[in-house]
């Protein structure tokens, strides 16, 4: 490898809430770190995100639910302090509200499901509470009166992800981080053993020791990894929308989830109604089916939705692998960890993933962390080597 660009301990690939968060605490800890982000800082997945830091609510049945619970609760625990040291850092807010959830049944279907569900979490030790819909209305007195049932969970909350996009940026300025922006990746250098570093699309090689890669759904578009060892990771489209009472604050305190969407309160009258989860590669375009349903569902829910105003309708990508579940750890390379994979959690799974690759940055001489088995890159090789599922294609 020749001496041109820059030479750095790290380099992070991507530049959202997984890739900041990563970099800040890796220099924090004295590692020269530069990232790469192929847009602007944060102008992807994790700007569109609600925000909701629900692994309570969002526990699927299967081994891969309790894989995903166990990897949520760890995270979500780590929130406020990790909210606490970034607002420190970087002396800004950034929106952390303990508010828990409410999940909502608005017909006898939807109901018995509900019932089922809290007898799966009550089963798994989880708090979570069953209201009747009197005792939800007094909760959240704008709910429909025609509502069935509805659970709280009560440790469910939710973050404002621009803030923390922020103040994730602000934090990696004053520790350090070198942040590139409008630097699209393209290809993981390495002499077959270990890694050498990055090459940009415009031909610069950035040298380093380390190369995290935390592009989410783009991940999948860099090449140069040996066959057969690149986590593959599809894009999931998400239509989600911005809406703000004129009213003020008042409609809604807590994080609403329903068949079909959820709405987000970020208490100063803004709300966050999301999402579609569509299958349609980088498709980035929204649409009018998308977001008839997204409002009609809501409305039932909570009729006076219908009165908010539009700020802004945005599509993002979640970066889906095979089972759904993050890939964080080291890869078929020397050198070489993998951040991404986080699908309909990345804000959550944050705190928690800058942990686990720290521990791999700093040697993971002990006894591996039991978390970074449960996300283990590997598990993929049989269906990379395959070349299956799709992978995101182009990085813009
Ligand atoms: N985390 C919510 C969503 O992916 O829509």
């Amino acid at each position: 490898m020749g001496s041109e660009g820059r030479t750095a301990d790290v380099v992070v690939v991507g530049g959202g809430v997984i890739g900041m968060s990563i970099a800040w605490r890796a220099a924090g800890r004295g590692m020269r770190v530069t990232l790469l982000e192929r847009d602007r800082l944060g102008a992807g997945t994790s700007r569109v995100a609600a925000g909701m830091l629900g692994p309570v609510a969002e526990v699927e049945f299967g081994p891969a639910g309790r894989r995903l619970l166990d990897l949520g609760l760890r995270s979500a625990a780590l929130w406020p302090g990790f909210a606490q040291e970034l607002a420190e850092r970087a002396g800004s807010e950034v929106g952390l509200r303990r508010t828990g959830t409410l999940l909502i049944a608005r017909d006898a279907d939807e109901a018995g499901e509900l019932e089922r569900q809290l007898d799966f979490r009550r089963a798994l030790g989880l708090d979570v509470r069953r209201l009747s819909p009197s005792a939800a209305r007094e909760l959240e007195p704008a709910l429909a009166p025609a509502l069935r049932l509805a659970l709280e969970v009560p440790d469910d909350h939710s973050v404002d992800p621009r803030p923390v996009l922020a103040a994730l940026r602000r934090a990696c300025e004053r520790a350090g981080v070198l942040l590139r922006e409008q630097a699209p990746a393209a290809s993981v250098e390495h002499d077959g053993a270990r890694v050498q570093g990055v090459r940009l699309q415009d031909g610069e090689l950035l040298a380093a020791g380390t190369v995290v890669l935390a592009a989410g759904p783009w991940t999948a578009s860099l090449s140069g990894l040996p066959p057969g060892t690149a986590v593959p990771v599809r894009p999931v489209k998400g239509q989600i929308m911005r809406l703000r009472d004129p009213a003020g604050p008042g409609l809604a305190e807590r994080v609403l989830r329903f068949e079909g969407g959820y709405v987000v309160p970020r208490g100063d009258g803004r709300y966050v109604l999301g999402a579609t989860v569509e299958e349609r590669g980088l498709d980035l375009g929204p649409t009018a089916g998308g977001v008839y349903e997204l409002l009609r569902e809501a409305r039932e829910l909570l009729p006076g939705i219908a009165e908010l105003e539009i700020e802004e309708l945005t599509v993002g990508l979640r970066p889906g692998t095979p089972d759904n579940l993050p890939a964080v750890g080291p890869g078929a390379l020397d050198g070489l960890i993998w951040a991404t994979g986080h699908y309909r959690n990345g804000i959550l799974m944050a705190p928690l993933t800058a942990e686990l690759v720290l521990s791999l940055l700093q040697g993971g001489a002990g006894p591996a962390d039991p978390l970074l088995e449960l996300c283990d890159p590997a598990r993929f090789g049989e269906a990379a080597a395959a070349g299956a599922p799709a992978a995101a294609g182009a990085a813009r």
